[in-house]
């Protein structure tokens, strides 16, 4: 058998959902939401790889038989779930990856919480997924680990089996030293991560950030991107993650070819609200439902505009799809009322008989209805507070065929330095955003083919595909690195 990759991360592509009462019988699958799973799911799909992840439910008071099922179903679909009890998820995933890390990396700090039992639970969950790849790893294979969650995975996998070639990559954000510094158990974090042979970056300063720290905290020497552990060099670089560029380009030509009678009910009713003037538009806002993404931030800005230019009153509708995420998290659920009581004074504030400024979905959405939103709206208004890349703002990009359309971007987001020619804000400053809303609405069609045309070149060149072969390329080549004596 040709060798393969172990892609590894803690959420599988796919989403195991239980029947949630006695007559309904049936398991669903779903896809997962979040750029990980959405970007690799491409990869994975077209290559000889096996994933390796958790399926989202936590399985300790699941029956054999229904057990048995749901590995059936991620086999199915080349994966392989490591089994999470109900005590690992709240301690391992709603707490030290999601309580901790996440808001660390992400520089809320004042959102931390340490405790020694999410930390206990941290590790031993690490090690049931080192012991999951250990299982599946033949000869020849390499494995490549994804995101926060499995920090200290690489040097689990490392220890065991020595001429591994491991790649790992890091989705969100990796801090400057000052904020890392902070972290309790910052020595093993870095050390588990320097298991790896190469660890990439969606960009140079979260690179740098992580060399700075781990020449400052475990003072390991650093020439130019390569670091010196033991006998061992590891490779630091930064990729860019890509979308599936062809894969939105061609459902965003289908979805504008529709006829009137095959357009899904949500498109049929955004188109009703372009009618309503030659200058009304739809301004679009997607994320999960996560304090780093600026949502209620933006709610506010869109108030000030409606506010500050009272002329696009009943002109401008935004269509905010915020999806259900880490729910358990207090701080996630703390903003969620926020973001119901924001939306309820805007539109109690504004509404008119025929206008509702602000259309709020708090739901998942399939692929096809996520077209729907990119190929109808005009104006996507993307304001997250840090964010390691954003897939959204490539994906909006990409479903503009016509190449109408104008992106506001958050300066934060890493996606930000490949998209220049998008309108880059601070996303604290609402009168920056309420500003940049107005050029939007005023932009001539000309101006925003001519930016949007730069934007699609770089992103349909650099796309997922070359992503994940770049990084491939380079664990390859890590491995000549580590025949050069030290
Ligand atoms: N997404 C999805 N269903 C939805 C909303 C979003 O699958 O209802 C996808 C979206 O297409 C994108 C991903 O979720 O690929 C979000 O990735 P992004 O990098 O923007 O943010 P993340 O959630 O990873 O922080
Ligand atoms: C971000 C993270 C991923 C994570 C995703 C969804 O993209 O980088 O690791 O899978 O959010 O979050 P969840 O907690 O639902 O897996």
């Amino acid at each position: 058998m040709k060798n393969k990759t172990i892609i590894v991360s803690n959420r599988l592509p796919l989403n195991v959902s239980l029947p949630e009462n006695e007559e309904e019988n049936e398991i669903k699958i779903l896809p997962s939401v979040g750029g990980l799973a959405t970007g690799m799911k491409s990869i994975h799909q077209n290559s000889d790889s096996l994933w390796i992840g958790w399926s989202g439910i936590a399985t300790d008071d699941i029956d054999e038989s229904t057990r048995n099922k749901i590995n059936k179903a991620i086999q199915q679909q080349k994966c392989i779930s490591v089994d999470l009890t109900q005590d690992e998820v709240e301690d391992f995933y709603f707490g030290f990856s999601n309580d901790l890390l996440w808001p660390l990396f992400h520089y809320f700090t004042e959102y931390t919480h340490y405790k020694d039992e999410h930390w206990e639970a941290y590790k031993k969950v690490n090690r049931k997924f080192a012991e999951k790849v250990l299982e599946y790893l033949e000869d020849g294979d390499q494995v490549w680990v994804h995101d926060y969650q499995l920090l200290l995975l690489p040097q689990l996998i490392k220890e065991a089996k020595p001429n591994v070639s491991i790649g790992f990559f890091l989705h969100i954000p990796f801090p400057s030293y000052e904020i890392f510094r902070v972290l309790p158990k910052r020595e093993e974090l870095l050390k588990g991560m320097l298991g790896s042979d190469l660890i990439g970056f969606h960009n140079y300063d979260y690179e740098r950030h992580f060399i700075s720290s781990v020449s400052r905290i475990l003072r390991y020497d650093v020439n130019f991107n390569t670091i010196q552990v033991g006998r061992r060099k590891v490779k630091i670089d930064s990729f860019p993650m890509g979308i599936d560029y062809q894969k939105f380009k061609e459902a965003a030509i289908d979805n504008t070819n529709k006829s009137q009678e095959e357009k899904s009910q949500l498109k049929v009713r955004l188109e009703q609200h372009l009618q309503v003037s030659n200058d009304a538009k739809l301004i679009l806002s997607i994320d999960r439902l996560d304090y780093t993404k600026g949502i209620a931030q933006r709610l506010k800005a869109f108030e000030y505009f409606l506010t500050k230019y009272p002329q696009f009153q009943e002109k401008a509708r935004l269509v905010m799809l915020a999806v259900p995420s880490r729910e358990n998290v207090p701080q996630y659920q703390r903003l969620k009322r926020e973001i119901d009581e924001l939306v309820g004074r805007i539109n109690g504030k504004f509404s008119t008989v025929s206008w509702t400024p602000v259309w709020y979905f708090y739901r998942s959405l399939p692929f096809e209805q996520l077209i729907d939103l990119y190929t109808s709206c005009e104006i996507a208004l993307l304001t997250p507070i840090r964010d390691g890349m954003n897939l959204v703002a490539k994906e909006y990009i990409a479903s503009r065929t016509d190449r109408t359309g104008t992106l506001i971007l958050s300066e934060m987001a890493g996606a930000a330095q490949e998209m220049s020619e998008a309108l880059i804000i601070n996303p604290n400053d609402s009168n920056q955003i309420a500003e940049a809303l107005k050029v939007a609405f005023e932009m001539p069609e000309e101006e925003q083919i001519m930016r949007n045309k730069f934007i699609q070149k770089r992103i349909k060149r650099y796309d997922v595909e070359k992503w994940a072969t770049e990084f491939m390329k380079s664990l390859e080549a890590t491995k000549d690195l580590q025949k050069e004596k030290k």
